[in-house]
């Protein structure tokens, strides 16, 4: 039975909603419930993170993986939670940043565990969709500039580096106060790997992958003690351009900017 209550579109948000909806046919289509063994699929989940080639050899930044666990519990890191623009003028601390990517959205096997494989946040058909870029303004013993954080090697592979504050005051924040904090991280959603698996509705699971880790970085940085505010208020051509992404296939979905509590 085809259902035909929706209100009518206003908008394109609504158009994008309805266009990313599983049909009631799907049901009828028994290939699908074997797609995760079809070799293009496999193939895909095969391809694992994301790995950028750079020029500035020199500038790659190996994280630290002697990460001390955490002191407090994950009820007290959920109720401390909040977003914060108050950052103070210290650098943030490499162990506390290093700890920061390798439990928001690094390799399992990049911090003290036994669960071996996977990454350290959920993501739709496991294809790991949301990739990290760092802008990084003030962290202890890196040099100011922009990176890939590369999670097989829980490494930073730098983009470019410099002083890019006064870039990202013009041409990328609208709330440009974030540059007072120690980086900007960059949710980018690959869109393509989404695609080829899901279609349409591959757009809605990245935006849904990225808010996993988004809220693991939250909470990470309410158990180290570290000011963190999401923001949607950037300027998503300049960006994606600056970090070399086509803005369609791959595309930053959201901005955090962390930095050490005043
Ligand atoms: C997806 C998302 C986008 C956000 N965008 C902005 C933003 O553009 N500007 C801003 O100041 N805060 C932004 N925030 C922070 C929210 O305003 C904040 O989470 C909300 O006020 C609740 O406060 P709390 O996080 O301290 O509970 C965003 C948060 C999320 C999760």
């Amino acid at each position: 039975m085809r259902i035909t209550r929706f209100p009518p579109i206003e908008n394109e948000a609504h158009e994008y909603h309805l266009r990313s909806n599983n049909s009631p046919w799907l049901l009828k289509t028994p290939a699908l419930k074997s797609v995760n063994y079809q070799p293009h699929i496999i193939e895909l989940s095969n391809e694992g993170p994301r790995k950028i080639e750079t020029a500035i050899e020199d500038g790659v930044v190996q994280l630290s993986r002697d990460l001390a666990p955490l002191t407090i519990t994950l009820e007290d890191a959920i109720m401390q939670r909040t977003s914060s623009r108050m950052f103070s003028r210290s650098p943030i601390l490499f162990e506390k940043f290093s700890k920061l990517l390798a439990l928001s959205n690094g390799l399992r096997e990049s911090v003290n565990t036994k669960i071996k494989g996977g990454r350290n946040s959920p993501s739709a058909g496991g294809l790991g969709s949301c990739e990290i870029y760092i802008l990084v303004f003030n962290v202890e013993d890196i040099k100011p500039g922009l990176y890939h954080y590369d999670v097989i090697e829980h490494a930073l592979k730098p983009l470019k580096l410099g002083n890019f504050k006064r870039w990202t005051e013009k041409m990328v924040l609208i709330q440009t106060e974030l540059t007072e904090s120690g980086c900007l991280i960059f949710l980018a959603s690959n869109q393509n790997r989404l695609l080829q698996k899901y279609g349409s509705r591959g757009y809605r699971l990245g935006l849904l992958d990225a808010g996993h880790v988004s809220q693991n970085i939250y909470l990470i940085a309410s158990a180290l003690n570290l000011a963190v505010t999401a923001t949607g208020g950037f300027i998503d051509d300049t960006l994606n351009t600056a970090l070399r992404l086509d803005g369609l296939k791959d595309c930053v979905v959201l901005v955090l900017a962390v930095g050490e509590n005043q």
